[in-house]
């Protein structure tokens, strides 16, 4: 068996090594903890003449109490260097994560910049909408089949009568109207709701960017020339516009307005279905009832009106199979951006 001074020895140069309170912890167990060295002997006293007891078993208290007191001890050094180290102004600061803008937000500023530059302004309106501004004054009567509640429509009703989820920002077409002496070109960046299934490309909430330009005179053929530039900045590329002839109550004439694929520049792929066209918008001449509604004269006022999904071009340009993930929240996707 170790003599005790020798214990102590080793006892003290453990104690001198030790790096760390974990290892502090370790030496303490073998000393004295339960069957450490110091344990064992406390256990021997008892086979020993009471003289030899008394003799061995102060020392023995004595050698607990020291040890206990160096431990203690390099224990006071190590919180005070942890101390030290927490407020070491000197050190260089831990690295903060930053967030970033979400890629349909990043879309939105990217449009904003782009038309804000060909001088229209950029304008907002309520997601909760009434049926005049969303429906009525857009020349879509109560009998239209987009506000039936039971089958063909897709409109989010309120429980207070009269009130819905703005279905498109064509809403803000009417607000904005009402409110605003033309000439003006605005751009209305906005949610809109639908009580779609869902699946890879519906969702019942997206983005829709609304435009109206108002003035004495104005034409298909300007709609297409500032969505033609539009498109070339927004996608950096030479991109053709294609307007077929389709129907909207708000406008007249209406068109559909398709894009030349970004993605396979016309060659065929899955995005364009192969047909080298991707539908993005719908547009037209504003519909004299609109302009009636609003109290303006038909015959003094031109307007073209335009309706893109922002989230589409979002889709587009990012190359985003799924409409579902923008609404994820999910980490892997958005970090991509
Ligand atoms: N509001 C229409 C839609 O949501 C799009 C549109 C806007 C069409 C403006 C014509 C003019 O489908």
């Amino acid at each position: 068996m170790e003599k005790i001074e020798e214990i102590k020895k080793n006892f003290l140069s453990e104690i001198k090594k030790a790096k760390s309170l974990k290892e502090l912890d370790l030496i303490f167990n073998e000393y004295l903890g339960k069957g450490g060295k110091i344990s064992v002997f406390f256990k021997k006293l008892k086979d020993l003449p009471i003289e030899k007891r008394k003799i061995l078993g102060k020392k023995l208290n004595f050698l607990k109490e020291f040890f206990e007191k160096e431990i203690e001890k390099k224990k006071k050094i190590f919180f005070q260097k942890k101390e030290k180290e927490i407020f070491d102004i000197t050190l260089p600061p831990k690295k903060i994560e930053r967030g970033h803008l979400h890629p349909l937000t990043q879309t939105k500023r990217k449009v904003e910049e782009i038309f804000t530059s060909f001088g229209f302004e950029v304008v907002e309106g309520p997601e909760i909408e009434d049926e005049w501004h969303n429906f009525d004054a857009l020349n879509m009567p109560p009998w239209h089949p987009a506000r039936d509640v039971l089958s063909l429509g897709k409109t989010f009703y309120l429980k207070e009568k009269g009130y819905l989820l703005r279905s498109h920002t064509s809403a803000v077409q009417i607000r904005y109207l009402e409110t605003h002496n033309p000439p003006f070109k605005i751009i209305v960046p906005g949610r809109v709701f639908r009580a779609e299934s869902t699946d890879a490309s519906h969702e019942i909430d997206f983005w829709q960017l609304e435009g109206l330009m108002v003035q004495k005179e104005t034409s298909l053929a300007n709609f297409k020339a500032v969505i033609e530039e539009f498109f070339k900045r927004f996608f950096e590329k030479q991109i053709k516009v294609r307007l077929r002839p389709s129907y909207f109550p708000f406008v007249e004439p209406g068109v559909e307005v398709d894009i030349s694929c970004p993605i396979c520049q016309m060659k065929g792929c899955s995005v364009c279905k192969q047909s080298g066209f991707i539908e993005v918008a719908g547009a037209g001449m504003v519909h004299p009832f609109v302009f009636k509604a609003v109290k303006l004269n038909p015959r003094e006022w031109q307007g073209f009106a335009f309706g893109f999904g922002l989230t589409r071009l979002a889709m587009i340009k990012y190359k985003i199979s799924d409409i579902r993930y923008f609404n994820s929240g999910d980490l892997r996707f958005l970090k991509q951006f």
